[in-house]
């Protein structure tokens, strides 16, 4: 997540054994994202020797594959300096890029909101793909969740994702059910400790509800879901918010008001109402794995 995910989140992510991941865009200036793979890479290592018995998940690295953003071809030769495992890539399908992550052996996971993108980002050599249904966090789509997983289905085996305010281990099994091989969570880990976000963010997830949830193009451009009370603190309507524009889509920027998207205008998905507190990573995803296992045990599956 954009501003969000550092070392501290992916680490205890990956150790926790989920797969943990940020924007490479969030290492400012680029050179820190050299330091952000040594670590990574180096801490999950002395974990993997230290519990061989409960190694943690691969990582992965987000590249914004748009125009906008200028820094993609030396962010991404730093990712090959580290093999970096797993490469989601959002906004762009390049089959260079593509071709570039397998060379050192890693996978590309393309984002997707509708089954069109899907085709397209499978035929540009993608390994995978992530359906962002509606509800999501950030630049949500439009799709409910069981339309945009049973089209992909119907013509793609390959390893799917899907995100969309899942915040339960039922959420995750239904995910399953439904056809995805994972289930992509982000605003629930807005509300961690290792979470870089400020406390009246953390706080803000924590009291949120679906309701709470504004769905607008006005702050980057492209259509995403925010909390109305960052809005409303930024002296905006959100009821009666313009149109925003593509031409102004710049990631940190903003427009429309002094506000600055992402900064001032919190993302967060719908699936924060099942959000009650703010705790360590470690104890959301066990508190994720019991659930799961609750409604594997309640569906006698
Ligand atoms: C604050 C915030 C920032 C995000 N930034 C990015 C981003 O930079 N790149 C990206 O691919 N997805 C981004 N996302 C979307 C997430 O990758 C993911 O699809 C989404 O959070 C899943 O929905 P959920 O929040 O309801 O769990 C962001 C989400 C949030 C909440």
């Amino acid at each position: 997540m954009f501003i969000i995910s550092g070392p501290e989140l992916v680490i205890a992510q990956c150790k926790a054994g989920m797969v943990g991941s940020f924007p490479a865009l969030n290492a400012r200036p680029q050179s820190l994202l050299d330091e952000w793979l040594h670590r990574i890479t180096e801490e999950l290592a002395a974990h993997n020797r230290d519990h061989p018995n409960r190694p943690a998940a691969p990582f992965a690295v987000n590249q914004i594959v748009h125009k906008s953003n200028d820094r993609l071809e030396a962010d991404l030769e730093t990712c090959a300096k580290w093999q970096v495992p797993i490469v989601i890539t959002s906004l762009g399908a390049r089959e260079d890029l593509n071709t570039a992550v397998h060379g050192w052996g890693g996978i590309t996971l393309h984002d997707v909101i509708d089954d069109r993108f899907a085709h397209k980002a499978i035929e540009k050599g993608a390994d995978g793909l992530i359906a962002v249904a509606t509800g999501a966090g950030g630049h949500a789509g439009k799709l409910s969740p069981f339309a945009i997983i049973q089209e992909i289905r119907q013509w793609f085996d390959g390893p799917l994702a899907l995100s969309g305010s899942i915040a339960t281990g039922g959420a995750i099994l239904a995910a399953e059910a439904m056809g995805a091989d994972f289930a992509y969570i982000g605003s629930p880990f807005i509300a961690t400790e290792e979470a870089n976000a400020v406390d009246g963010y953390k706080q803000g997830i924590v009291e949120g509800r679906a309701g709470d949830i504004v769905y607008s193009n006005l702050f980057t451009g492209v259509h995403g879901n925010y909390l109305r009370a960052s809005i409303e603190a930024a002296g905006l309507d959100p009821d009666n918010l313009p149109e925003g524009d593509l031409s102004t889509m710049n990631f940190g920027g903003g427009n429309g008001s002094k506000a600055k998207a992402w900064r001032d205008i919190w993302g967060s998905g719908q699936g924060i109402g099942v959000v009650d507190r703010v705790e360590s990573v470690a104890d959301r995803v066990d508190r994720l794995e019991r659930e799961y296992l609750a409604a594997k045990e309640r569906l006698r599956i």
